[in-house]
């Protein structure tokens, strides 16, 4: 079933972004009719990384006034709205509870329907926010917890074909900016500091690229950079150098792997459409680098705008709006889930086991 026009609100509340936005659907397009992101690098600058409790009480803070606002500037009134949407997993426990228990009561008090969102489902729909990306698609999604590639058939039509065995690549970008004491959110930070480095003054390890198929490794690269860090002299350089040649690295191993998926997907079908999401996906040396390999193989490509790579509301009120008006919705008891695979099937088939900010990396 598919109804004309799905308006939904989206609640996104799964790590250390609480976030609200309102999504309008009409046949497919897409319009952006609100959007606010409260971050909370501040509260968690002290710790060197999210605390999960601090997180968990930030959002409860921030929530109520960040819906109503976007409630606000939306001007559609809550009886303009079709749904309720909010991530319901994988993330930190506490902080989806938070979010999905605020959708929840939304959705019972205004007498709306209730979408729980998998967050990687909005990562990897995140690129039609932006564009017309029809299906299928190949998708890279890169961020603080995940790293894979899946085929992308439709909504909730998703098959991995590889992903990291260990870290996910924020992760590392993360580490990165930590061993060298980098301030502010760690992948801007490395990024950054990358400008002024020369990405081949240090030999570092591409890791699994010798290795067929579409897994990679990541926790290699985040030891030699450790090891690079403490064998000479932190000065201003080095430090430049070592984040240019670690961004060099991870550039050079996810173009070499995606290079490879979309010979694979050529198999699969005519559609040449590849698309990066996820907080990584905001590199722009990485999105260069994709760009470029995306047309060597002759594939389009789309990235969504850096405010969408990251962790945003208007990503999780799309996949809402896109399952609403397929009539899918979940009952009020729906639990918020740690752990949850974008690709169910495959990921209980071939478990990934890791340790990673946001577990599973499925
Ligand atoms: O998608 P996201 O906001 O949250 C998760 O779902 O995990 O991704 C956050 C990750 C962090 O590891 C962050 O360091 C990384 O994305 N990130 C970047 C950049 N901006 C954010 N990594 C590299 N370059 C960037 N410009
Ligand atoms: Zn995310």
């Amino acid at each position: 079933m598919m109804q004309g026009t799905v308006t939904v609100l989206g609640i996104e509340t799964s790590c250390d972004e609480t976030a609200a936005a309102v999504v309008r659907l009409t046949e497919g397009r897409v319009e952006v009719l609100s959007e606010r992101v409260a971050s909370q690098i501040e509260e968690h600058a002290l710790y060197g990384g999210v605390v999960p409790e601090i997180a968990a009480r930030v959002h409860v803070e921030k929530l109520d006034s960040l819906v109503k606002m976007a409630m606000y500037d939306a001007g559609i009134g809550w009886d303009g709205l079709s749904g309720i949407a909010a991530t319901a997993g994988p993330g930190l426990i506490g902080g989806v509870m938070t979010g999905l228990s605020t959708a929840k009561a939304i959705a019972l008090a205004r007498g709306l329907p209730l979408i729980a969102v998998n967050h990687l489902e909005g990562h990897a729909l995140s690129p039609r926010l932006a564009n017309e990306v029809n299906f299928p698609y190949l998708l890279l999604l890169v961020s603080g917890g995940h790293c894979q590639f899946a085929f992308v058939e439709g909504v909730g039509r998703y098959t991995r074909l590889g992903s990291t065995i260990d870290d996910a690549v924020g992760e590392a970008f993360d580490k990165t900016a930590k061993l060298l004491a980098l301030s502010g959110a760690g992948g801007p930070a490395v990024e950054r500091e990358a400008l002024q480095g020369d990405p081949e003054a240090v030999d570092l390890p591409r890791p699994l690229l010798d290795r067929q198929g579409l897994d990679m490794s990541f926790s290699g690269l985040k030891t030699a950079v450790r090891r690079a860090a403490e064998e000479k002299t932190l000065t201003p350089k080095r430090c430049a150098d070592i984040c240019a040649s670690f961004q060099a690295a991870v550039a050079d191993i996810l173009a070499a792997k995606s290079a490879r998926a979309m010979e694979i997907i050529s198999e699969r079908t005519d559609r040449r459409t590849f698309v990066t999401a996820g907080g990584v996906a905001a590199n722009k040396t990485l999105r260069a680098r994709l760009e470029a390999e995306a047309h060597r193989a002759g594939f389009h490509f789309f990235a969504p705008p850096l405010r969408w790579c990251t962790d945003n509301g208007a990503m999780i009120a799309l996949a809402g709006a896109e399952r609403l008006a397929r009539g899918l919705t979940d009952p009020l008891d729906t639990a918020a889930r740690a752990r949850w695979p974008l690709d169910e099937a495959s990921a209980s088939a071939a478990p990934i086991y890791g340790a990673g900010k946001k577990g599973a990396k499925a």
